[in-house]
């Protein structure tokens, strides 16, 4: 459920008219809904409301504007952090370093400083030479540092390729089957404290059936641990619950559906449950808002050209994914029309062949779904500035990231005096 309703026949973010916010700060521009978050973490939290004390930590690579992060520290949210910028920005949002988890591959041992320094709860490892290293930078340090293995369970998470995570090809995790091993070496490591078990298996999952697969295996995992005298206190379950994106497809499962099954699953597991949804929170809260720049007339439909592109928003073109595209005033009238950005690649397409509202130049389209992995994907190919972010609550919206002027861009490449000359 989202706060992006039609009144009167125009789209409105909560009590505010979308085409407002086009007039006053330009297109392309996204929307951030405060009562959509709020909600969605509610409803998140509800879910896990049988489980003692969860940790739920937001996934902040899927939005880390610092209004956003705000509004999520006020509900009580921690962060999963995957560079130290990502760290950086949780704490200047006001998310306390006691609800923040660390994960990712390539953790450097400046960013472990840095996460030690500020007392994060727990760093996930993802491999033997990782836990060598945090070791050694936590010792220098006169501390040991509190960790969780993130396990790679081999289980197919049935979604895009490009965001599967918990295969045995892929890159994240140890192998379950070394799981052990790498255990008993990290406890002869001074400066870590083992104490956890992590699993993040993919991103927008359509069926709890994989995460259901992996979540037994850490289960499994935990008791051999214990066997075997580790002293297992936290289980991170990652993220990856999918939300619904076009609505001619089924639902994916609610998160009601996910708390039972975690519910069910975890049950006598004795730790504490650690959680790290990004999409499941800010997907549905944030839409990408674009003005029609023309429209075209191709060889078999319309070209609808907005002056959105694969530079603020990379989904469509990354991973083929589709966002439902919604004219702002719809007439009511609808066509199959292509819908494009103006970018010079035939990768800069939204939509093939889509029904959609029939829309003309000037007119405004939003791009539904966009407040996950849109604005923070973003860059600035083409020379084209990076997209301003906006956060509407009730009747109140404000500008949360301004559009960078085109002179930024341009001074910030240095010109040497050997190419000035
Ligand atoms: N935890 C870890 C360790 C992760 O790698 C991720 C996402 C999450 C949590 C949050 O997953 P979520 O709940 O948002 O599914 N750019 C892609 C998605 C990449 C996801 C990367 N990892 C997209 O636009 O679909």
């Amino acid at each position: 459920m989202d706060h992006f309703d039609y009144v009167n026949g125009a789209m409105h973010v909560e009590q505010v008219p979308m085409a407002e916010i086009a007039q006053a700060v330009g297109t392309p521009v996204y929307i951030y809904s405060t009562a959509t978050l709020t909600r969605h973490v509610n409803v998140f939290r509800d879910a896990l409301s049988r489980l003692d004390d969860p940790l739920i930590a937001f996934a902040v690579k899927s939005n880390p504007n610092g209004a956003v992060l705000a509004t999520l520290a006020k509900l009580g949210l921690g962060a999963d952090v995957v560079s130290g910028g990502e760290l950086l920005r949780a704490v200047a949002a006001g998310i306390p370093a006691s609800r923040i988890v660390f994960s990712g591959v390539g953790k450097t041992a400046e960013e472990m400083r840095l996460a030690l320094d500020h007392g994060i709860f727990q760093f996930n490892l993802e491999s033997e030479p990782e836990a060598e290293m945090l070791s050694e930078v936590a010792l220098s340090m006169g501390k040991r540092a509190p960790v969780a293995y993130r396990i790679n369970p081999d289980v197919d998470a049935g979604t895009h390729a490009k965001i599967s995570t918990g295969k045995s090809e892929n890159k994240f995790g140890i192998p379950y089957d070394r799981a052990l091993e790498s255990y008993a070496a990290a406890r002869d490591l001074p400066g870590l404290d083992v104490r956890g078990v992590a699993v993040h298996i993919g991103s927008q999952l359509t069926d709890l059936a994989p995460l259901e697969a992996a979540f037994i295996k850490v289960g499994a995992l935990i008791e051999k641990l214990r066997a075997e005298g580790h002293d297992i206190r936290t289980a991170d379950l990652g993220g990856g619950l999918g939300v619904p994106y076009d609505p001619s497809l089924p639902v994916p499962p609610l998160p009601q559906a996910y708390g039972e099954m975690v519910t069910r699953v975890t049950q006598g597991w004795n730790v504490r449950l650690m959680f790290e949804p990004g999409r499941v929170i800010v997907g549905n809260a944030g839409a990408l808002l674009s003005r029609v720049v023309r429209v075209k007339q191709g060889a078999q439909a319309p070209f609808v050209i907005v002056d959105a592109a694969m530079n603020d928003l990379m989904r469509p073109s990354l991973y083929d994914a589709w966002h439902d595209i919604r004219a702002v005033d719809p007439s009511g009238a609808r066509e199959t029309a292509n819908v494009v950005g103006p970018v010079c690649e035939t990768g800069d397409t939204f939509a093939m062949h889509r029904d959609m509202d029939v829309v003309k130049a000037g007119d405004l389209v939003a791009f539904m779904t966009a407040g996950a992995y849109g604005a923070t994907m973003a860059g600035t190919y083409n020379s084209r500035p990076l997209t301003p972010e906006v956060l509407v609550s009730g009747d109140k919206w404000a500008v949360v990231r301004a559009r960078p002027p085109i002179e930024a861009l341009i001074e910030a490449d240095i010109i040497p005096d050997w190419v000035q000359g």
